[in-house]
């Protein structure tokens, strides 16, 4: 059984973060998308851990093999954890690339049980980021071409309180 890792903050789910769950899922047996508990953006979340875990929830319901979990502490401890062959990241940009090297390299370099399998979103995601969409939010821009149905009606519960 292939298990393939997909890591991040998803704060909140995007469309973006979607397309890399629905192309990763062909690749392995089975997908656990891992919200992370304590990454350096936490201070600065807008939706606490569970209301991310309901979020992707919602919005991978109904896809088979997918299964979504929350990890504390390092990366390549869940990946122990849950048995997974590989870690799966999204590639946005050349941007992207230096800090996504720089955090497989090192995982590699503690530990060589796994690669790290970076997929590319479809185009029209391939600018979209969680930052980017709070900050629309924030001033009153419309994202509902980049995030999932539940995540707009979570959106617009937030800007209420
Ligand atoms: O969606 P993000 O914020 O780009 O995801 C980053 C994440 C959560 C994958 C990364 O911060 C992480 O793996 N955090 C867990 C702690 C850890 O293992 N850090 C060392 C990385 S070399």
């Amino acid at each position: 059984m292939k298990v393939g890792l997909f890591p991040g903050s998803f704060d909140p789910v995007t469309n973006g973060h979607l397309d890399v769950i629905l192309r990763a899922k062909e690749i392995f047996d089975k997908l656990i998308v891992a919200v992370a508990v304590n990454d350096s953006k936490t201070s600065s979340a807008m939706f606490t851990l569970k209301e991310r875990q309901k979020l992707l929830e919602e919005v991978c319901k109904g896809v088979p093999k997918v299964e979504i979990i929350c990890f504390d502490g390092l990366l390549l401890e869940a990946v122990k954890k849950y048995k997974a062959v590989s870690v799966v990241r999204g590639l946005r940009a050349i941007s992207d690339f230096e800090y996504e090297f720089q955090m497989a390299m090192m995982n590699r370099e503690i530990t060589s049980d796994y690669d790290t399998v970076f997929l590319m979103a479809s185009h029209s995601y391939s600018f979209v980021s969680s930052r980017m969409i709070k900050e629309l939010v924030k001033f009153g821009g419309d994202v509902s071409p980049f995030v999932p149905p539940a995540v707009m009606k979570a959106l617009k519960n937030k800007k209420h309180i």
